[in-house]
């Protein structure tokens, strides 16, 4: 016990541990949260004697171990702080814990002397699943009974994941290329994202706007030191994102043409664009089959063709334009950049009109690109952009980012959100940014995306099917003359999710953007295994 900091949480010279198995990478930060109290430097002597052979013990440790399984605990040793702060800081989310206790579990501050506890520390990748999993079939059938029919879902019910792989109720492992679409840049159960979504919801989850609260407060500083912009709304959704940018467009027109009586209400998006489901977004979404069921929609919008310098340019100094709506590089459209002639021919346009420049980072931003923001390849900066997807790792966020002058229109009561940027939201957010914005991060990401690319080039670019491959960083198209749908369904059959995009002739690969190389490769083996499967498809 000698070797024990002072006010450290530690086991007592009565009532050890019974059995301890010690993982790889856990030792005593099991259960000394790094964050507020030191590890000790070596595990206690009575504990470390418990190590079983063929294990080792890494006591100064201070990472977080992949799975942690608390069992039959009797009384944990409190000294500075509770029992359950302990249990949700060091317990990852995804992990299968058991804990049961006899007695005298309870927050405290005073010291409990008896315990029994069992500790076991996995290092195996695939998380622990569900002793009784529900079968995929009856999953699916309640699916269908109770869940109002608007997916097309992949008949695959997923149950856990651990970085880059999935595992399914049936205990299928898949390699996740699909991220949740774009969302879970860090993968599925990144360490430092499980510590501060568990360490922000054990002290404070949800407060509404009414008040302040730091996180939020913390996050906008950090993008508005990363970006363009001034200040940040947030919202949940991109879609939302997109419905604050079209009402805070409109508003800052008739903020700047205030004896106007028809200031610029209009709006230019483009072919291939998606921009959201919600009456606002989904009226700048150029798929007419996801807007006609629920026409009208918000009027006023002008689609063009993306790229189309001349027309864009014309119709911006008509000078009824509100804002322009843009993705830098588009995503659900089938993988297409713009070019930097075409983006810097908006800026130029709408700087000569005042209409706005928005560019929705939705799915190609933060870091995605291999840049933080996408159009920083293009050095052409927008006056709004809209960001959501990965930037709370796979918790809902949507954020305006916006600068001065746009912000300067912006009144209280203008636009809310019950929900938005909560302070666990924004926690998870602050350990996505920092860590994606950080340059080795962004470097490894443009590394890994060439490297895919040209694979993919040399490997599948002979297939009489394969059009194209394009994409920039980890956002990933190669482009069919059929449907990608039968090499999407025969991939998941081999472990391997993808997504189509564009006119479902596109295969659309946005993995985490931890991925390894070695995963990669698999994945490039997997597609090349079963693309001959398009044959097949395209002689029925
Ligand atoms: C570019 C872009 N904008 C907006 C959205 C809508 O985001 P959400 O589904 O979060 O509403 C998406 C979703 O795919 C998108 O890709």
């Amino acid at each position: 016990m000698s070797n024990l900091p002072e006010n450290d949480v530690s086991p007592t010279d009565r009532g050890v541990s019974k059995e301890v198995e010690v993982g790889q990478t856990a030792g005593a930060d099991l259960w000394f949260p790094s964050r507020r109290l030191p590890a000790p430097a070596t595990l206690p002597q009575h504990l470390s004697s418990e190590v079983p052979p063929g294990h080792s013990r890494a006591a100064n440790s201070s990472i977080l171990p992949d799975q942690i399984i608390l069992r039959n605990l009797s009384v944990f040793f409190c000294k500075t702080m509770s029992c359950s702060t302990l249990f949700s800081l060091k317990t990852p989310l995804f992990t299968s814990t058991t804990v049961s206790h006899s007695n005298n579990l309870r927050p405290t501050n005073y010291f409990v002397t008896t315990a029994s506890l069992e500790v076991g520390v996995h290092s195996n990748p695939k998380p622990l699943l569900n002793e009784n999993p529900k079968k995929t079939s009856e999953v699916i059938a309640d699916e269908k009974k109770f869940v109002v029919g608007t997916y097309a879902r992949a008949p695959v019910v997923l149950a856990s994941g651990k970085g880059c792989k999935v595992y399914d109720v049936d205990g299928q492992e898949y390699l996740d290329l699909t991220s949740g679409i774009a969302v879970n840049a860090l993968g599925h159960g990144d360490p430092d994202w499980v510590r501060a979504v568990t360490e922000q919801a054990n002290v404070l989850t949800h407060v509404s706007n009414i008040y302040y609260s730091i996180p939020q407060v913390e996050l906008a500083k950090r993008l508005v030191a990363c970006s363009f912009a001034d200040r940040v709304f947030f919202s949940n959704s991109g879609t939302e994102a997109n419905e604050a940018a079209i009402k805070f467009s409109r508003k800052f027109q008739r903020y700047s043409h205030p004896d106007e009586k028809q200031p610029p209400m209009k709006f230019i998006a483009f072919t291939n664009c998606f921009h959201g489901r919600t009456m606002g977004a989904l009226a700048l979404t150029s798929k007419e089959n996801y807007r006609s069921p629920f026409e009208p929609v918000m009027p006023g919008v002008t689609f063009l063709e993306y790229g189309n310098i001349q027309a864009s340019t014309e119709i911006i100094q008509s000078g009824e334009i509100a804002a322009v709506f843009v993705e830098p590089i588009q995503g659900e459209g089938g993988i297409y950049s713009a070019t930097k002639e075409f983006l810097q021919s908006l800026r130029t346009a709408c700087d000569n009109t005042g209409s706005l420049l928005i560019f929705d980072e939705v799915q190609c931003g933060l870091g995605r690109s291999g840049f933080l923001w996408a159009h920083e390849a293009y050095g052409v900066y927008p006056d709004i952009m809209t960001l959501a997807k990965p930037l709370a790792g796979g918790l809902p966020i949507g954020a305006v980012l916006v600068t001065e002058k746009v912000a300067c229109a912006i009144n209280f009561g203008d636009h809310g959100s019950t929900f938005a940027g909560g302070p666990l939201v924004c926690s998870a957010a602050i350990a996505v940014l920092d860590k994606i914005s950080s340059p080795g991060f962004l470097a490894s990401v443009s590394e890994k995306g060439q490297y895919f690319r040209e694979l993919l080039v040399k490997k599948l670019g002979g297939n009489s099917h394969v059009k194209e491959v394009r994409g920039s960083g980890l956002i990933i198209g190669i482009e069919l003359d059929v449907s990608a749908s039968p090499l999407v369904d025969a991939c998941q059959q081999s472990g391997l999710l993808i997504l189509t995009a564009g006119k479902g002739n596109v295969v659309r690969i946005v993995p985490p953007l931890i991925i390894s190389t070695q995963e990669i490769d698999q994945a490039v083996e997997i597609l090349i295994d079963r693309i001959p499967v398009l044959d097949q498809a395209s002689t029925n």
